[in-house]
């Protein structure tokens, strides 16, 4: 059975103690324990809030970003191996934020994929089609390309280690969200675009996460969804008791 995530991406907010006091009331009101929490702070909070978690049962920690080089001469960057070293396991790959206004390619992605794999990181690799996209009906090509591009050059064995998190980006931070119809119809699409490359062992062995205004409305219906394993949440997992609704939306 694949497990269930719910991870909270924070994004550029929260200063370290705010972040280590929302992490202490994720923690008192946090009870359900089969769903696997993945807290997501800036760079420079992750080796706090790692320590803080690091005793937790179902808590892990991922970065939001990392360079595509092991080291070098690239001031202001961080690399995976640091974000390793600070305590985190997982890795956001392809944020529609990193492409949108970093300006991102899936052939960069592809290397960040690599990088971190190289340093034992799971990259959580987004992607997601614009609202001109979807209104273009071209929504199922922009992914497969996304896939395609920045993530099936793996071998079966890396491949088998990422996470993917369907990001609708008209539905990012809008309030907006996919209709159950339209999120399950891409994760299915997903998961048959996987079997087509990997088979079917490693297709119905993806974890997909749906991103994008999820909250504790309308988390349970999401997560009903047959191809849907979790969710990556934005705004609503900068408060405790919303994030902590969310992880208990799964039945
Ligand atoms: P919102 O939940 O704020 O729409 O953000 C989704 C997202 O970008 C998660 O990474």
């Amino acid at each position: 059975m694949r497990k269930k995530i719910v991870a909270g991406n924070w994004k550029m907010n929260k200063s370290l103690a705010d972040g280590l006091l929302l992490v202490d009331e994720i923690i008192r009101g946090s009870h359900n324990n089969s769903v696997l929490k993945i807290i997501a702070p800036a760079f420079i909070h992750l080796a706090a809030v790692a320590e803080k978690l690091k005793k937790e049962e179902g808590f892990e920690i991922a970065a939001q970003n990392c360079h595509q080089s092991q080291n070098g001469a690239f001031t202001g960057e961080v690399s995976a191996e640091m974000i390793a070293s600070a305590g985190a396991q997982y890795v956001i790959i392809g944020h529609s934020e990193r492409r949108i206004y970093f300006g991102e390619n899936n052939g960069l992605l592809a290397q960040k994929v690599n990088i971190a794999l190289t340093n034992n990181l799971i990259p959580i690799f987004c992607l997601g089609e614009s609202r001109e996209d979807r209104n273009a009906n071209v929504h199922l090509e922009k992914v497969k390309q996304q896939l395609k591009e920045g993530l099936f050059n793996l071998s079966p064995s890396d491949f088998s280690k990422v996470i993917i998190a369907y990001e609708p980006v008209w539905a990012i931070g809008t309030g907006v969200t996919a209709t159950t119809h339209q999120a399950q119809g891409m994760h299915h699409f997903i998961r048959s675009e996987v079997n087509r490359k990997y088979g079917k062992d490693i297709s119905e062995e993806t974890l997909l996460l749906y991103g994008g205004s999820c909250n504790a409305d309308n988390a349970k219906e999401l997560f009903a969804c047959l191809d849907v394993d979790g969710g990556l949440i934005g705004g609503a997992s900068l408060k405790a008791a919303e994030f902590n609704s969310i992880v208990n939306s799964f039945g």
